[in-house]
């Protein structure tokens, strides 16, 4: 095995290739010392006179390039070092652009990041049309920009719309789309790349070649050329691009550094020479690199990486294949459960106790495939195929060959046991079952079964198209391999699978519930509902918690919350308003268009529920109590330190093996601001002994419930975090420590 990275060749008709290989790793990553060892390569190919042209390509499988090693970024704490290194980045990817002859990126695989930044050094780029081929700038995803060049090379490429959408979405393009844009010279299929790049070298060295391809460039569209190329419209995209970063970071955009200032670089790089753009890309990533929110991202981007490797289990057991299913229960989940099957091309059964039933499981799994046809990721055919993978019926006909059955009926114990069951009977000896139960005892309802251990909880989010998170819940008797297969299946569902404790609630909505009960409080003392929901989506999070009850349902919210109070007692004491709502008046929510707000037809937002807001002031004057408005701070850590010491308490019980786990969860479960990187991030950041001190003071002033878990007590008395502290915080800390 070679100890080097680039390996050049060169043929008889004098063209060089180049083929990345790191050594002893499946991928190519950019380090410190790659970077190096390509500068020298870089020097010594400059001065070969028996090169015309060079094809740079990958020797790994479905790999160019990975990215930058995210560790170096990760340990900056300076500025001006981190300036440095991006500079560093930036001359050796000059050296490759200046090179006396065309270089010709061959792309199969992944191009990522500074791969990408390295590819756009290139003369020419040519990709395959492979699944595995993308382009992606995911930097701002880390807190940081592109510093390798790619603030500057890409819309010079692509012009500023389409460099902008591609650097602040981080999205990834696929070879055509690259082709379409313009970010590469040519798209072909995957096993004639090798003859097709051949040829496309030929034809660029000939006379005219090259002149062709440019001018191909040059055909990008009347109308961004127009926009792009005079100050005007150059701010109109400039302010266009604004108003589409407020929407989506849901005006958050200043929690989020990189957007702005990967937005002020190109705006005010955009007429500059390339050496001027890249010295601010420099200094911009330097002052970038070391921000709280960039560690807290790549922090985030650890844990992410340590679930995609997690098999969920200690012992080495083979996952069991699954590829034909089915689903008990055709309701709004159920419908879901099978939508996300068949689009992942798996044969779905989906059974229920009565045709309409059956028919709107259709209906919700047909909704979803409207929602992507109508975001132009599937058209109609597609569409046919997919519901076509799905076939129906009111009794076990069919059961007997799937590999994994999913229960998704009613929120009812006897009902769940009575149906597994049944089931039990008429399904293969080694098939898996699964409950999407939302809180329901895994071990209790596996007593059901003659085999338990095949049996696991697989608790899917609504909407089931849009949640990333699903927990995972082995019950007692559930083995190793039955847990290890269904970690397997979700993330071949393209889901993050967490494996949690079969605890009353499981994790999310167990730690998520106290938070929507002391929500409940506030407005039961007088706090306006649009209040506590401003609050609460100015910290970040997605919604409020009373448009989150809405949109769960009161129905579903109501019996989440009556088994976690019978389950914990006193801290989980079901809101009086939410009982009401659910029992009195028959409230559901946005489903029954009524619910803290009211969902009025014709109305594109929902206003609130002043009937219930009237309730609430009969009450209070019945108790001879006035309307109290409590500041923002006080609706932030009521319900926000709720959550946190929840969240805490699952640690100290091992619901979840590790506090990034928990806060994964939050972030994908409930939307928690990801800047906060989750509930215990944010409690570290806080800081543990002061989160200790105003629980304390809540428990003190309005009841026991808000008693701290021992847990953040201890941790308080030794000094300990939840995340050891990173370099950066250590200086942050210290310097906050001197004023
Ligand atoms: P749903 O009420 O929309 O659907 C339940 C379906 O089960 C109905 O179509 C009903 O006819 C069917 N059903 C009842 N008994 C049956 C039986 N014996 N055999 C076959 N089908 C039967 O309920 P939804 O919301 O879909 O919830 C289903 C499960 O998923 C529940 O356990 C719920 O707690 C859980 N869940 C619900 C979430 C939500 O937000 N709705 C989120 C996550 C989990």
């Amino acid at each position: 095995m070679s100890e080097k990275t680039f390996i050049l060749t060169v043929d008889s008709e004098s063209v060089g290739r180049l083929t990345i290989d790191m050594p002893g790793s499946s991928a190519n990553i950019l380090s410190r010392s790659v970077m190096k060892e390509l500068d020298q390569m870089l020097g010594e190919l400059a001065a070969r006179s028996d090169i015309r042209a060079l094809v740079i390509g990958s020797a790994k499988k479905g790999i160019f390039i990975a990215g930058a090693d995210i560790s170096e970024i990760e340990g900056l704490v300076d500025a001006e070092d981190a300036a440095d290194m991006a500079a560093e980045g930036q001359a050796v990817f000059t050296k490759l652009a200046a090179l006396p002859y065309p270089t010709i990126a061959m792309i199969d695989g992944a191009c990522m990041g500074g791969g990408c930044e390295f590819a756009l050094a290139c003369t020419y780029r040519v990709a395959s049309d492979h699944a595995k081929t993308r382009f992606s700038l995911p930097e701002v995803q880390l807190g940081i920009l592109p510093g390798f060049g790619g603030t500057q090379r890409l819309p010079r490429l692509v012009g500023l719309i389409a460099g902008l959408e591609m650097i602040l979405s981080g999205r990834q393009w696929d070879g055509k789309k690259s082709l379409k844009r313009h970010l590469v010279d040519a798209c072909y299929p995957h096993d004639f790349l090798e003859d097709y790049t051949q040829r496309f070298v030929r034809e660029t060295l000939a006379d005219g070649g090259a002149t062709k391809v440019i001018r191909r460039r040059r055909r990008k569209g009347i109308q961004p050329l127009l926009l792009e190329s005079n100050g005007l419209g150059r701010a109109l995209i400039f302010r266009k691009t604004h108003l589409s970063l407020k929407k989506t970071t849901r005006n958050q955009v200043a929690a989020y550094p990189a957007l702005s200032a990967t937005v002020n670089v190109l705006r005010e790089t955009a007429r500059c020479s390339i050496d001027v753009g890249l010295r601010k890309e420099a200094v911009a990533l330097g002052e970038l690199a070391i921000t709280p929110e960039c560690k807290t991202l790549i922090g985030l981007y650890h844990i992410k990486t340590a679930i995609e490797k997690d098999s969920g289990v200690l012992v080495a057991v083979d996952p069991v294949p699954v590829t034909k299913t089915a689903v008990i229960g055709a309701g709004v989940m159920g419908g879901g459960i099978a939508w996300l099957f068949s689009y992942r091309g798996l044969s779905v059964r989906m059974k229920d106790i009565a045709w309409p039933a059956i028919a709107s499981g259709y209906q919700q799994a047909a909704a979803y495939y409207g929602q992507l046809r109508r975001s132009r990721r599937i058209d109609n055919r597609e569409i046919d195929v997919c519901m076509a993978r799905i076939s129906s019926g009111v009794s076990f006909v069919g059961f007997g060959d799937q590999d994994l059955v999913v229960e998704a009926v009613v929120e009812n114990m006897s009902v769940k046991k009575s149906v597994l069951a049944e089931l039990e009977n008429e399904i293969g000896s080694e098939a898996l079952i699964a409950t999407n139960t939302s809180a329901l005892s895994v071990t209790e309802m596996g007593s059901a079964l003659k085999r338990p251990e095949r049996f696991i909880g697989l608790h899917f989010f609504n909407p089931v198209n849009r949640m990333p998170l699903v927990e995972i819940i082995p019950g007692e008797k559930t083995s190793p391999r039955t847990v290890a297969s269904l970690v397997a299946f979700a993330k071949k569902m393209r889901k993050t699978p967490i494996v949690v404790k079969d605890v009353p609630g499981f994790l999310v909505n167990r730690v998520l519930m106290p938070y929507m009960n002391e929500a409940c409080r506030l407005f039961e003392e007088g706090a306006f509902v649009e209040r506590v929901d401003e609050a609460l989506v100015g910290f970040g999070m997605p919604m409020g918690p009373f448009r989150l009850a809405d949109e769960v349902g009161i129905d579903v919210a109501f019996k989440v919350a009556s088994t976690l109070q019978e389950a914990y007692g006193e801290r989980m004491t079901l809101s009086g308003l939410l009982s009401a709502m659910y029992e009195d008046d028959h409230l559901l929510g946005k489903k029954g268009g009524k619910g803290f707000y009211l969902y009025l037809s014709g109305k594109t937002k929902p206003v609130v529920n002043d009937q219930l807001d009237k309730r609430v002031e009969a009450v209070l004057k019945k108790v001879g109590s006035r309307r109290r408005h409590p500041p923002e701070d006080e609706i932030l850590d009521r319900t926000l330190l709720m959550l946190v010491n929840e969240a805490a308490r699952c640690i100290e019980e091992g619901v979840v093996e590790e506090p990034g786990y928990l806060d994964m969860a939050m972030l994908m479960g409930v939307g928690f601001p990801p800047f906060h990187g989750g509930p215990l991030r944010y409690a570290d950041q806080r800081g543990i002994g002061r989160v200790v001190k105003r629980l304390e003071e809540f428990a003190r002033d309005l009841g026991p419930r808000f008693t701290p878990a021992a847990i953040l007590v201890d941790m308080a008395e030794s000094n300990r975090r939840f995340y050891e502290p990173t370099a950066a915080a250590y200086v942050e800390s210290s310097e906050s420590d001197s004023l």
